[in-house]
């Protein structure tokens, strides 16, 4: 692998564990300003110290980030779309050289997979890739599942292996049962998203499942910054991700830190 897009990889991906806590907070590039992350600066700030990486938008990267941040950043460049329109008829918003210009770890992208825009969302996937490898940057593909796709491990696992067929270098999908046939079918590494927030005890659970099966971390939003304690929470998932802790370890971290101020 190239220097730079290998060098970038790790700066995702903890060499040392070789897992990986993303924290994504994407969210409004088309669905507003999402419960809990109406002040993108307010909810990123305490939660930076504990992400491996941040996934943004450049908008959000730029009126609320710090540039003085160690943290990488995984840009989301795909976008085009809203709540109210077709979500899969998705395009490029952001240009390889403005990632550059801002210095990121690496881009994503979502690809809708039996929609309507399938073949365009795949070969937008395959023009991202060959146009951030020229300068080693790797490329997330997120498996965007519509309202109508079943999500288990059948059409999970197609996404997944298409976008590594395509040239992903990393892979955002979402848990099931049956994680573990997805995860060997997809020769790139997986994270997965957290999805709707649920209790913070079956979040827990679900990361702690996905490690097991063979996801190399999470790529979680909602179930941390729509906790009432963000803090605790992303700590606790860091546990399960970087120190392979059980999940009632993880619980009993969540529950020891959520008064710490
Ligand atoms: C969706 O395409 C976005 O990338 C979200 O950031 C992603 O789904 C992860 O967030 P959550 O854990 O809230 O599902």
């Amino acid at each position: 692998m190239d220097w730079g897009l290998k060098n970038r990889v790790a700066r995702i991906i903890r060499p040392d564990t070789g897992h990986t806590v993303m924290l994504a907070v994407d969210h409004g590039y088309f669905l507003g300003p999402t419960s809990g992350l109406e002040v993108p600066r307010k909810t990123i700030e305490p939660l930076l110290p504990y992400a491996d990486s941040l996934m943004l938008t450049r908008g959000i990267l730029r009126t609320s980030v710090d540039g003085n941040t160690s943290t990488p950043i995984v840009l989301r460049v795909s976008g085009g779309t809203s709540i109210l329109g077709t979500l899969s008829n998705e395009g490029i918003t952001t240009t390889i050289k403005e990632a550059i210009r801002l210095n990121v770890a690496g881009v994503a992208l979502s690809i809708f997979v039996g929609s309507e825009h399938e073949k365009e969302t795949l070969l937008g996937l395959s023009d991202l890739i060959n146009e951030a490898e020229e300068y080693g940057i790797p490329v997330l593909a997120v498996t965007a599942v519509g309202k109508d796709m079943a999500r288990d491990a059948r059409y999970l696992g197609l996404c997944c292996r298409i976008a590594a067929e395509l040239g992903a270098h990393i892979v955002k999908t979402y848990y099931c049962e049956g994680f573990e046939e997805v995860v060997r079918g997809c020769p790139v590494p997986i994270v997965i998203a957290g999805g709707k927030k649920i209790e913070e005890g079956d979040a827990l659970q679900l990361a702690y499942d996905a490690i097991q099966s063979g996801a190399i971390g999470v790529d979680m939003g909602r179930n941390i910054f729509q906790s009432e304690h963000p803090v605790a929470m992303i700590r606790a998932v860091r546990a399960i991700v970087h120190k392979n802790v059980s999940v009632n370890e993880a619980f009993e971290i969540f529950n020891s830190l959520k008064n710490e101020k």
